[in-house]
C-alpha cells in the first residue's frame, strides 16, 4: 500500500514537471519569438543579450553566424575569411570520400597550410538563414476553403508558391519554404540563402574527432575532439557560387567571437541549431510502436548487417575506409534505438503519456465545445496507429532489410532513367552529408563480397520474419529456380548484372541499354520497390487519419495550455535552446562531473583497441604539459562538457555560446541516461555533450600545427 501511494506520488510529480510550467532548459524554440517568450527568462538566468542580438532581419545577429550543414548538421561561422566549425562525425562522409588508402584523412588527419591546400567538398552545400515569416492565416485561409483532403494539398501547394514567389523577389540567391509547425496548426516560412563552394580545412586523425568510437558513442563522461573545419567561397561580389578557382573566401556578415574564459557549473549556456525532428506530442499508442516496431526492426536487422560488414572491414583496410561513413551511420542509429527503448522502459514513458493523454481526456469531457472540437483527437489516432500495425512492421522491414542491399539499390539509382522524383542529391548513411551520388562515387566505396554476404543473410532475415503472402516476387524465383537456396540464388544474381562493377555498368551501357532493363539486378530492385510502393500507399490512409487525430491533439494541447511558453517539435528549422552548464546523476550514489579532461583520454588508452588508441604526438603533449593558452587554471587540458540545452540529430556541429553569445564549445551528442529525449525532456538527466572550444583550438594549433588559422579568428581571453 505504502509502496503503491509512493509510486503514485512520484507519478504526479513527473506529471507536474512534464506538464507544468516549462523549465529554462527544456525547448527548441523559434527565433522570432524569443522576445515574446524567451527573453525575460534568459536575462533571469544570466544572459547579457537581447532578442535582437539573437534574430534580427535588418541588422546583422549571431542567427547569421550559424549554418545549416549539408543537410543533416549545423556549422558555424568562426572567421572574417568565412572559416566554419563543425563536428569531425558531420564532415566524416565528406573526408571519408576525399581520403584514399595511401592518402587516409580519416585515419590521420588532414590540416590546409594554406588556403590552396584546402580540398573542395564537391557536393556539400551550407544553407544560411535569411529569415522566418508567419504565413499561417494566409495557409490557413487557403486551405479551409478547399473541401477535400487533395484540394486542401492543391490550395496549400498554390498558395506557398505565391507567398514564396513574393518573398523571394528577384533575388537570384534566396530560396523559400513554407513549413509546417505544431502538426499543421501553424506554418512559417523560411527564405534562406545557399552556398556551394565548401573546402575542406581540417580535422583531427579519428583516434581523436572520433575517440572512443561506437563504445563510447550516446554517452558520458565523453573525451572525444569531434571537430573539423571547412571554409565557404563565394564569387568575387560574395555570393552563392559553384566551385571556381577564381572564387574567395566568403566575408560573412556575422562570426562568432571565440572565448578561451570557460565555464563553470550553472554558468548560462545557449545553443543555436538545426533539430532535426522531435515527437514531444507522441502519444502513448505511439511510443509503444515505436518501441516495438521501428525500434526493434531497426535492433534486429541492423545487428545482423552491421556484423558482417564489421568483420569485412577489420580484415581490410581498403573496406574499413570504403564503409566508415556507411558503418558509422548505421550504427549510431542502431544504438539510439537500443539507448531509446532502454530509457522508454526506464522512465516509464509509455505510462506517463498515458497519464498526461487521461489528462487531456478530462480536460476535454469537461466542456462540451471542447468535445465538439477535440472528442476524436485521441481515437484517431489511437485507430491509426493500431490499423498501421501490420503494415508499418513490413515496410519497415523493406526499409531497413531489402533497400540496404547496395547492388539492386545501385540497379535502381544508376539504371536506365526512368522518371524518379528526387533522384539525385542524397544525402549520405544516417542523414548525413555526404555528396551527390554519381557511379564512380558509389562504386569508390563499394566492395561486392562483402554485399553479398550481407544481401544473403538480410534476403534469408526477411523470409524468416515476414509472412510468405507477403514476400515480393523474386522469393517465387527463388523456390522454383534455386529450389529455396537463397545462397545460390543470390551468387547468381550477381554473377549475371552488370551492376557489380563500374566497368561492367559502362560496358553495358555503352551497347544496347535495352539489356539493362532485363539485367537481373535491376529486376529484383523493381519488384522490392513496387512492393515497398505498395505498402506505402497502403499506409497512406493511416497517414492521412493520423495527421488528422495529430493535429486536433496538438490543437487541444495549445488550447489546454495556453497562456504557458510552447515549443513546437523540431523539423530542420533554426532554433535556440538556453539553460546552464549542468553535472547529474546517473543513478544513486554516482554524480558525472560537467567537465573531463585529457587526463581521462589517457585513463582510457588501450593501444590494442582501435576505438582508444591514443596518437603519441597527443601523449608528447601531455606529457609535456604543452597546452599553451589552451588549458584550465588547475593546469589540466578540458575536453569536453556538459549542459542542460535541449537538442536533437541535426543539432550536431551547432555553437554552444556564453552569455554574451561567445563561442565556448561545439554540441556533439546526447547522453545514454535520457535516449528518449526525442519524445519526452527529463530535466534531471537530459544533457548536450560538448567539444570544449580551448580543446578544438589545441587540436588544431598544437598537434595539428595549424594555428595560422588562429589570426583570422577574434578570441578573447
Ligand atoms: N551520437 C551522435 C549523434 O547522433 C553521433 C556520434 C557519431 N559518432 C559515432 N561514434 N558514431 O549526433
Amino acid at each position: 500500500m505504502m509502496k503503491i501511494r509512493k509510486i503514485g506520488l512520484l507519478f504526479l510529480s513527473m506529471l507536474i514537471l512534464s506538464l507544468g510550467s516549462l523549465r529554462a532548459d527544456e525547448g527548441m524554440w523559434m527565433l522570432p519569438l524569443i522576445q515574446k517568450l524567451n527573453s525575460k527568462k534568459m536575462s533571469e538566468i544570466g544572459f547579457k543579450l537581447s532578442a535582437k542580438d539573437i534574430y534580427d532581419i535588418n541588422n546583422s545577429s549571431l542567427k547569421d553566424a550559424v549554418l545549416h550543414f549539408g543537410g543533416g548538421c549545423t556549422a558555424e561561422v568562426i572567421s572574417k575569411d568565412g572559416l566554419v566549425l563543425t563536428n569531425h562525425h558531420c564532415g566524416y562522409g565528406i573526408i571519408q570520400r576525399l581520403s584514399t588508402v595511401d592518402h587516409d584523412y580519416l585515419q590521420n588527419g588532414y590540416w590546409a597550410m594554406n588556403h590552396d591546400e584546402e580540398l573542395s567538398a564537391k557536393g556539400l552545400t551550407v544553407i544560411f538563414l535569411d529569415r522566418f515569416e508567419d504565413v499561417t492565416k494566409a495557409v490557413m485561409d487557403a486551405m479551409d476553403a478547399a473541401k477535400d483532403p487533395k484540394a486542401k494539398d492543391e490550395a496549400f501547394r498554390t498558395v506557398s508558391d505565391q507567398l514564396t514567389a513574393k518573398a523571394v523577389g528577384d533575388s537570384k540567391y534566396l530560396r523559400a519554404r513554407v513549413v509546417s509547425f505544431f502538426g499543421d496548426n501553424q506554418y512559417y516560412m523560411v527564405v534562406s540563402k545557399t552556398y556551394s563552394d565548401i573546402r575542406f580545412v581540417g580535422a583531427p586523425p579519428s583516434s581523436i574527432g572520433k575517440f572512443g568510437g561506437e563504445t563510447d558513442n550516446w554517452m558520458w563522461p565523453r573525451h572525444t575532439g569531434d571537430f573539423s573545419m571547412f571554409r565557404i567561397y563565394a564569387d568575387k561580389d560574395n555570393n552563392p557560387a559553384e566551385f571556381s578557382k577564381d572564387n574567395v573566401p566568403y566575408q560573412p556578415k556575422k562570426f562568432l567571437t571565440i572565448s578561451l574564459k570557460g565555464m563553470n557549473q550553472n554558468d548560462p549556456a545557449m545553443v543555436i541549431g538545426y533539430p532535426g525532428r522531435t515527437n514531444r506530442f507522441m502519444t502513448s499508442y505511439e511510443v509503444k510502436e515505436t518501441s516495438e516496431v521501428t525500434n526493434a526492426v531497426t535492433i534486429l536487422v541492423r545487428n545482423v548487417r552491421q556484423g558482417i560488414i564489421w568483420s569485412d572491414m577489420e580484415a581490410n583496410p581498403k573496406v574499413r575506409l570504403q564503409y566508415a561513413s556507411k558503418y558509422a551511420g548505421s550504427a549510431n542509429s542502431w544504438k539510439k534505438s537500443l539507448g531509446m527503448n532502454e530509457t522508454f522502459a526506464k522512465l516509464n514513458v509509455y505510462e506517463r503519456r498515458a497519464a498526461e493523454e487521461k489528462i487531456f481526456s478530462e480536460w476535454v469531457a469537461a466542456d462540451p465545445a471542447r468535445v465538439e472540437k477535440y472528442g476524436k483527437a485521441l481515437s484517431e489516432v489511437k485507430e491509426a496507429i493500431e490499423g498501421r500495425a501490420k503494415l508499418l512492421y513490413i515496410s519497415r522491414f523493406y526499409q531497413e532489410a531489402l533497400s540496404p542491399i547496395e547492388l539492386t539499390s545501385a540497379a535502381s539509382r544508376l539504371g536506365p532513367q526512368v522518371e524518379r522524383p528526387g533522384r539525385e542529391g542524397r544525402t549520405g548513411g544516417g542523414g548525413r552529408p555526404g555528396f551527390q551520388s554519381s557511379p564512380s562515387d558509389f562504386y569508390k566505396d563499394y566492395n561486392v563480397s562483402t554485399d553479398i554476404k550481407v544481401a544473403k543473410a538480410l534476403i534469408k532475415l526477411f523470409r524468416d520474419k515476414i509472412p510468405a503472402s507477403d514476400l515480393p516476387g523474386f522469393y517465387k524465383i527463388i523456390d522454383t529456380d534455386y529450389n529455396g537456396n537463397i545462397d545460390a540464388a543470390v551468387d547468381a544474381l550477381f554473377s549475371n548484372s552488370a551492376f557489380v562493377s563500374e566497368e561492367k555498368l559502362k560496358a553495358a551501357m555503352a551497347g544496347d541499354k535495352n539489356a539493362l532493363l532485363k539485367d537481373p539486378a535491376y529486376l529484383v530492385a523493381n519488384d522490392i520497390s513496387s512492393n515497398m510502393m505498395k505498402y506505402m500507399k497502403d499506409l497512406e490512409q493511416y497517414r492521412t487519419q493520423y495527421a488528422k487525430g495529430q493535429k486536433l491533439y496538438i490543437a487541444g494541447m495549445l488550447e489546454m495550455k495556453a497562456g504557458q511558453a510552447i515549443y513546437p517539435d523540431a523539423n530542420s528549422t533554426m532554433r535556440l535552446t538556453f539553460g546552464k552548464v549542468l553535472n547529474y546523476s546517473p543513478k544513486d550514489g554516482v554524480i558525472f562531473d560537467f567537465v573531463t579532461t585529457l587526463d581521462g583520454v589517457m585513463q582510457k588508452e588501450d593501444p590494442k583497441n582501435y576505438e582508444f588508441t591514443v596518437p603519441a604526438k597527443l601523449k608528447e603533449l601531455y606529457n609535456a604539459k604543452d597546452f599553451g593558452q589552451y588549458a584550465l587554471k588547475d593546469g589540466r587540458m578540458p575536453v569536453a562538457f556538459l549542459t542542460n540545452n535541449d537538442i536533437t540529430g541535426g543539432n550536431s556541429g551547432s555553437p554552444v555560446m556564453n552569455k554574451k553569445g561567445e563561442l565556448i564549445g561545439t554540441a556533439f551528442d546526447g547522453n545514454w541516461e535520457s535516449m528518449s529525449s526525442d519524445i519526452i525532456f527529463e530535466p534531471s538527466l537530459q544533457r548536450c555533450i560538448n567539444v570544449d572550444i580551448r580543446y578544438t583550438l589545441f587540436i588544431m594549433d598544437k598537434f595539428g600545427g595549424a594555428g595560422y588559422l588562429l589570426n583570422e579568428m577574434k578570441i578573447v581571453k
